[in-house]
């Protein structure tokens, strides 16, 4: 593999650019996919409780620690004792005593907990039982209360973000307080592929559309975590380090960004 790039977090710490997204990924075929994945040269596994596999990437990780980990707190487990109840059942599941990052995946603002969850992950991080703490589908607003309260800022914020979708207020934010951005649904859950200027890049370049989006995800800085159950497109998905994508291809990605571009959830409203 050439040179896959890493990202460092205000934690002191480096994660891989490029990981393994795990959403979707039924739980009895998650050990082999993600095997496979590893043997591909990914560097990193992103999955969360609520995605149902974290035991088999336990599985698939059990002689790799070197393998940079994430998983998220459901929403049902905020509050700080079971904050800590629910890292211990994941970190169980996924057979680490110590998760390299692990993230609040939705604010939730309704249920007012989410100060009190970021203290519990203050107090996992301090403990030594995650390297990094950061947060998920949290808003500018959201992130500068926890730092008031608490005077922590999260490592990430991991949203939504592809190229019909790409959130340049949020990313301004994310720069002036050393926020790492990280991408999730990169590729548009697939929607973006057919995109007829990223065909056009891809044409250009003799990559697939994957790879272009991909590329567009790095050269923004971003960490991005594609996901796949397809061996051919977990290859696919990691063979973007030996290409760059010019300005001119960066700007006509650019012109893509959609004010009504969102997939997932609006996390103002998310409420599960
Ligand atoms: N924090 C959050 O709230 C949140 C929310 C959503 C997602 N995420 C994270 O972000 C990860 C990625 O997002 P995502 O799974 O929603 O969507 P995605 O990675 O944007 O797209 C995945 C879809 O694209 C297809 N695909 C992947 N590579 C391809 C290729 N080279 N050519 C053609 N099709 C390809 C996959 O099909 P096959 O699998 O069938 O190959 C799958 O249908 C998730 O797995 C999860 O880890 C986090």
């Amino acid at each position: 593999m050439v040179n896959h790039p890493f990202l460092s977090l205000n934690a002191g710490i480096d994660m891989p650019q490029v990981g393994l997204g795990v959403w979707k990924t039924p739980p009895e075929k998650t050990t082999s996919i993600v095997r496979y994945a590893l043997n591909a040269g990914y560097l990193a596994v992103d999955t969360a409780s609520i995605y149902g596999n974290e035991e088999g990437v336990g599985e698939a990780l059990v002689d790799r620690p070197e393998i940079f980990l994430t998983t998220k707190l459901w929403n049902a487990d905020q509050g700080f004792d079971s904050t800590l109840r629910a890292f211990e059942e994941s970190a169980r599941k996924l057979r680490r005593d110590v998760i390299d990052l692990y993230l609040i995946h939705w604010p939730v603002p309704k249920k007012h907990l989410y100060v009190e969850t970021w203290r519990a992950m203050i107090r996992l991080r301090d403990e030594g039982r995650v390297r990094a703490i950061g947060v998920s589908n949290f808003t500018a607003e959201q992130i500068t209360a926890l730092i008031a309260e608490t005077g922590t800022t999260p490592a990430i914020n991991q949203i939504e973000l592809h190229p019909e979708f790409q959130q340049h207020s949020l990313r301004d934010f994310h720069k002036q307080h050393g926020i790492l951005t990280e991408a999730w649904s990169p590729l548009g859950q697939g929607q973006t592929l057919s995109n007829p200027v990223i065909e056009a890049i891809a044409k250009k370049h003799e990559r697939t559309a994957a790879q272009i989006i991909i590329r567009w995800h790095i050269q923004n800085q971003f960490v991005v975590i594609p996901k796949s159950v397809t061996p051919s497109r977990l290859d696919e998905n990691l063979a973007v380090f030996d290409f760059r994508l010019d300005g001119e291809d960066m700007a006509a990605i650019g012109r893509l960004d959609r004010a009504n571009g969102r997939i997932g959830p609006d996390p103002m409203t998310a409420d599960f």
